[in-house]
């Protein structure tokens, strides 16, 4: 049964996305079976995974969190699912907003997510979710869908700020609606190499966590590349695999699923 995974934060500008994707090629690289969801109304990681106009896809997550939420049945997933050199994946669009608006007005509807991704769970090692930076209730849904909690951090936003109450929810979360809840780890993103900044973050944050919060080994450094892969929507496997960056996301997908086997 497939491991599901949301990349969170209560910020944007972290690095969600671009680690949602690339982590995504990372497992694939290994050999995973994986399925990427877009949760975000911002489509960037659907951008990623190459398509253009996300306000043309018949069925997006979107569509899927409004049929459940009136009680309607699913369309078969391969109406929604899209496949991009190995990698599965469902798309997001502006949909996704009103979603968001709708489920504020639900009673108990956590689990509407959960219930999408339930019955995919079988046909996948990992599914790995993009939230949105805020807080609200499509990021509660995406924890309480999933099993583990990747929490990116970028030192150059005031890293540790949002932290602590995205954990206080987590905590929430996991008492009230979802116990097999965890946090996987934080992963450092963009971390500038000619700067001291990285390293006095990780030690801040290691500081602050020791104990409690795997920091993973494998930061992410910040490089030109990143963003001119997005452009060209080719992971870094694809576009840049020489680099540092490229490297580090594979490391780190290791890292996370415990792999100890040789690279690909
Ligand atoms: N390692 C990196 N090096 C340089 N730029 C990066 C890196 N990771 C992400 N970026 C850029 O930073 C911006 C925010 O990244 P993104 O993944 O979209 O963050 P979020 O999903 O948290 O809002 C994007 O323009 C992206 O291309
Ligand atoms: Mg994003």
């Amino acid at each position: 049964m497939g491991k599901i995974i949301i990349v969170g934060a209560t910020k944007g500008g972290v690095g969600k996305s671009v680690s949602t994707y690339n982590l995504a090629y990372s497992l694939a690289s290994v050999g995973k079976k994986v399925l990427a969801i877009d949760f975000d109304s911002q489509a960037n990681l659907t951008t990623c995974f190459g398509v253009e106009d996300t306000a043309a896809v018949p069925v997006t997550i979107g569509h899927l969190m409004m049929a459940q939420i009136d009680d309607e049945e699913l369309p078969d997933p391969s109406e929604y699912i899209m496949n991009r050199n190995g990698v599965d994946f469902i798309p997001s669009s502006m949909v996704l907003s009103a979603v968001d608006a709708k489920l504020r007005l639900e009673m108990g509807a956590e689990r509407m997510l959960a219930n999408i991704l339930e019955p995919l769970r079988d046909l996948y090692d990992y599914l790995v979710i993009d939230t949105c930076p805020a807080l609200g209730a499509l990021t509660i849904n995406a924890l309480a869908a999933a099993d583990g909690v990747v929490i990116t951090v970028n030192p150059q936003l005031l890293a540790m700020m949002g932290l602590q109450e995205f954990l206080r929810t987590i905590k929430k979360i996991k008492s009230r609606i979802n116990p097999k809840l965890e946090v996987e780890g934080i992963l450092l993103t963009m971390c500038e190499a000619r700067t001291n900044l990285c390293k006095v973050i990780s030690e801040q944050v290691t500081e602050t966590f020791e104990g409690q919060i795997r920091i993973f080994e494998s930061k992410i450094p910040s490089t030109v590349k990143v963003g001119e892969s997005v452009y060209y929507s080719e992971p870094l496997l694809e576009y840049a695999p020489q680099t540092k960056a490229c490297k580090a996301y594979l490391d780190f997908g290791k890292e996370l699923i415990g792999y100890e086997g040789k690279s690909a």
